[in-house]
């Protein structure tokens, strides 16, 4: 976000990964067992053969015990197609983990993912440390393949696996005094070279907000994995926050603490850059970043000879959250 913006996306032809190596063997076995079974299954052909060659994700035990389980494409992109895997682990911002796009996935294999604890704390009837274990009990996965418009003017289309934020909130039991949910990120300077480099201008811990109502709304997400898999460490292991109508920054990484408050939270990018990104960071074509143009994006995989670029669109498409800003001047709110 500091903003670099390369002529194109820098992914090769042959470092796509083709979509075939889409979900993990072990998902692929638990459905051809079942399929041989007789079981009904909540997937398509087509999807199964997605499974076909991928290695078996390394992944905590819980995970893989929900996996058989999970509700495929819960939520799809219509016809877009999904970005390969290869792009959307090789090219990101986690910036923890320094702010090239390809320090995340050379870096990030030293964040200790498991154990893991989040703490959630503020106006809920229900404070506590939970191990993500704990967390994660009482809910299922499912796969959401969502539009991820990121303010630099790139995009992509992930299928992730998590549950919707509303669940956890009603798991915790917010208070009739909670008015914003603050999340925070995990800060490790031994294993996040980002933090240790002395990159003043993010104040650590990498922190993000929504009002109750958005993340109530049935679309705000959270991930621990994608594309069947595991969330690589990358993509903000073990567990992340997806908001597809919000530029990518709002998605917010590892996080470690979940706060319900009275107050509306000071988040990183705004703290750093007041002028150029807001709190609500709606995706919207016709609010320009005050140095770039957010009419349009680059659908990544593209190359110089095929650009890739395509009109954006008011909340990302995602029409069914225009109630929540009813009556709002969205230039204003940016
Ligand atoms: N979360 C943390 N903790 N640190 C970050 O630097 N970058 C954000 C968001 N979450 C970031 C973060 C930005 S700018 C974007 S576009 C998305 O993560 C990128 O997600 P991806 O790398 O999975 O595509």
């Amino acid at each position: 976000m500091l903003i670099k913006i390369p002529a194109a996306s820098r992914s090769h032809e042959s470092d796509v990964t083709p979509e075939s190596l889409y979900l993990s063997r072990r998902a692929f076995m638990a459905v051809s067992g079942a399929l041989a079974a007789g079981l009904a299954l909540p997937v398509t052909a087509a999807e199964i053969s997605r499974y076909e060659g991928v290695d078996p994700a390394k992944a905590p035990q819980w995970f893989t015990e929900k996996l058989p389980s999970a509700q495929w494409q819960a939520i799809t992109a219509g016809d877009e197609a999904t970005t390969p895997y290869r792009d959307a682990t090789h090219y990101n911002n986690f910036y923890e983990f320094g702010t090239d796009k390809g320090d995340p996935a050379s870096n990030a294999g030293a964040l200790q993912t498991e154990p893991w604890q989040v703490v959630v704390d503020g106006e809920v009837g229900k404070p506590g440390t939970y191990s993500l274990e704990d967390l994660m009990k009482p809910h299922g996965l499912e796969e959401r393949i969502y539009r991820l418009r990121c303010v630099e003017g790139w995009s992509m289309v992930i299928p992730w696996l998590g549950f919707p934020l509303a669940e956890l909130l009603k798991q915790v039991e917010p208070s009739a005094q909670a008015r914003y949910v603050r999340f925070e990120t995990r800060v490790a300077p031994e294993q996040m070279p980002g933090v240790r480099s002395g990159f003043t201008l993010v104040n650590w811990p990498y922190v993000e907000g929504l009002r109750l109502d958005e993340a109530a709304h049935p679309l705000a997400f959270l991930a621990v994995g994608m594309y069947g898999r595991v969330l690589p460490n990358q993509n903000g292991a073990p567990l992340r926050l997806v908001l597809p109508w919000k530029y990518g920054f709002k998605s917010i990484k590892s996080i470690v603490r979940i706060s319900l408050t009275r107050e509306r939270p000071k988040t990183t990018w705004e703290g750093i850059a007041p002028d150029e990104y807001g709190f609500y960071a709606n995706v919207n074509p016709q609010v320009d970043h005050p140095r770039w143009s957010q009419a349009k994006e680059r659908r990544l995989p593209g190359s110089l000879f095929r650009p890739n670029v395509i009109p954006t669109r008011l909340f990302n498409g995602y029409d069914e959250v225009a109630s929540l800003y009813g009556g709002m001047d969205l230039k204003a709110n940016y």
